[in-house]
């Protein structure tokens, strides 16, 4: 399997062994909510669309996928030790915040993801990104995951839109959408998940669901991420659904954690794509 070479909130890599099986052959590949790209990166189809509305996000696996090894050696110098500290990181951070160059707006927002705390990715109400020094003991370059993201990204298109619009790109047999929203929360007092300064509303869950059901009738294969909640039971009531317990940290560090159950709801078109 290969890992990503971000941390990302609520990223899949544990979760594949569930979600591979439920995606079946075909021709194009479509993944509205891309997050770190853990899905992406364990898929074998001939054609990708692939999209987040995070623009930090989606330049940066553009300048990947152009310029591979030359990426490499751009972001790696910030990845000297010296730069693992408190006073450098906030530097770099008011860098990152004031850059209008998109290669060094790359190179930092993949040293702020791996020095920051706890990869998470944050911004202010006026788009200045955030999150505080991580304080890690060791910081791990990865080389070898960027570059074979590079690889695989090379038969890829990346779009940074909202999910619908990708997903309306889908309209026959052979293509395979994996949807992964932020979750729906468990329950009323928890927030809806926000990523960067736009949530991920009761509406948008519905919308997504609509027209998941809509682009099966075109023979499109839908698989949707959720968790297990008696709103996304109702929401998902015409998909196929498939449920598994996950272990999920609560505090920061991480260190306490509570079970809750994984949920992926499938919208199978009635041909199957191996008929193609
Ligand atoms: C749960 S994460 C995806 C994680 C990914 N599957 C992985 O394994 O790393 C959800 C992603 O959806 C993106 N997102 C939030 N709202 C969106 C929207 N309306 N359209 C497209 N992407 C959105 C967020 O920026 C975030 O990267």
């Amino acid at each position: 399997m290969q890992r990503p070479f971000l941390k990302w909130a609520g990223g899949k890599f544990n979760l594949l062994p569930h979600i591979l099986p439920q995606l079946p052959t075909g021709r194009r590949f479509f993944e509205p909510f891309l997050g770190a790209a853990t899905v992406f990166l364990n898929t074998d189809y001939d054609e990708y669309h692939l999209g987040d509305t995070n623009a930090d996000l989606i330049n940066l696996y553009k300048t990947v996928k152009l310029l591979g090894e030359d990426y490499i050696k751009h972001a790696f110098k910030y990845f000297k030790p010296r730069y693992n500290e408190s006073r450098k990181y906030y530097q770099l951070r008011e860098k990152f915040n004031q850059s209008c160059d998109p290669i060094e707006r790359s190179c930092l927002f993949l040293y702020l993801n791996r020095h920051g705390y706890n990869g998470l990715c944050r911004y202010n109400r006026s788009g200045r990104f955030n999150v505080p020094f991580g304080s890690y003991k060791k910081i791990l370059f990865p080389d070898e995951a960027i570059y074979a993201f590079h690889k695989k990204s090379q038969n890829a298109k990346f779009y940074c839109d909202d999910f619908s619009k990708i997903m309306k790109k889908a309209n026959k047999l052979g293509d395979i959408i994996y949807a992964d929203p932020p979750y729906y929360p468990l329950s009323k007092s928890a927030n809806f998940t926000s990523y960067g300064q736009i949530k991920f509303s009761h509406d948008d869950q519905q919308s997504l669901a609509d027209l998941s059901e809509k682009l099966a009738t075109k023979n499109v294969h839908i698989v949707i991420s959720n968790q297990l909640t008696p709103e996304t039971q109702v929401l998902y009531q015409k998909a196929k659904l498939y449920q598994f317990p996950v272990r999920r940290s609560i505090s920061c560090r991480g260190n306490r954690r509570y079970d809750v159950e994984e949920l992926l709801a499938v919208y199978c078109p009635k041909d199957t794509v191996n008929s193609l």
